[in-house]
């Protein structure tokens, strides 16, 4: 579903990310682990058609995205870190104005309460302004727009990076479930411990270049940190 070929991407004279093959398939989860400026946001900047490539390809379904940025955005459903909404619109009118930007068709406010309630947002808080909710609340807006969008592919930059341990679980166990439901799932996190249970394959990136690829059900969580610490050291 999501395909990196030899993917490259300079800024000036410095690489940022270095000929990266990658592929992530429908009910996958592939996490992306990494030190700071690893090239991380890179890669999924590249899938979003945000980046022009130096060299190599981002494919979408198949699809390099520069030849069809619009129809590869259609597939694909992005959370970064804070996900920005309206403080002054309730979390339904901030779904509702996202599904318009997104061309979902059924923007009816009946099916985008049910997708906000799949996402674990209290009805309650539905219709209170965003301003007042927290950073696992606006995530929840998120999620409920790629269940909304039907997004056949997430991609999430550090998504529940400062959400309490509650809030950060509530959130992965709802993108397994988006990966149940056959999603391909690329994540970007540095918290090693999700990466191990949600991931199914997990990316160790640093200065550009993919690392490593590990198959999360062959390691255990201490495994992954001493292999991450070996990587990162080197
Ligand atoms: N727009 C840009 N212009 C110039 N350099 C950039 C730009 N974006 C990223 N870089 C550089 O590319 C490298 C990779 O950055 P990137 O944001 O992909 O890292 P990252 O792995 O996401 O790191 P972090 O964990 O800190 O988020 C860094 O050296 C960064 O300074
Ligand atoms: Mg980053």
């Amino acid at each position: 579903m999501l395909e990196a070929v030899a993917l490259t991407k300079d800024f000036g004279t410095h690489r940022a990310l270095d000929a990266l093959d990658l592929r992530v398939e429908a009910g996958e989860i592939v996490c992306l682990l990494g030190a700071n400026g690893a090239g991380k946001t890179t890669t999924i900047n590249l899938f979003l058609g945000f980046l022009e490539p130096s060299a190599g390809e981002a494919r979408v379904d198949g699809v390099d995205v520069r030849s069809d940025p619009v129809g590869s955005k259609r597939k694909l459903l992005y959370v970064p870190e804070q996900i920005a909404l309206f403080g002054e619109l309730t979390g339904l009118e901030n779904l509702i104005y996202f599904a318009a930007l997104s061309g979902i068709c059924d923007r009816s406010p009946a099916n985008l309460r049910r997708c906000l309630a799949q996402a674990g947002l209290a009805d309650a808080a539905m219709d209170r302004r965003a301003a007042g909710y927290s950073k696992g609340m606006r995530q929840k807006v998120g999620i409920a727009l790629a269940i909304a969008k039907q997004a056949r592919a997430l991609l999430l930059d550090e998504p529940t990076s400062g959400l309490d341990p509650q809030a950060s679980a509530e959130f992965h166990s709802l993108v397994v479930r988006q990966r149940d439901a056959g999603a391909a799932v690329l994540m970007v996190t540095h918290d090693l411990f999700r990466a191990r249970e949600v991931g199914t394959r997990i990316g160790l990136m640093r200065e550009g270049r993919l690392r490593r690829m590990i198959d999360a059900a062959d390691i255990t969580a201490s495994e992954l940190e001493s292999l991450y610490l070996e990587e990162m050291g080197r």
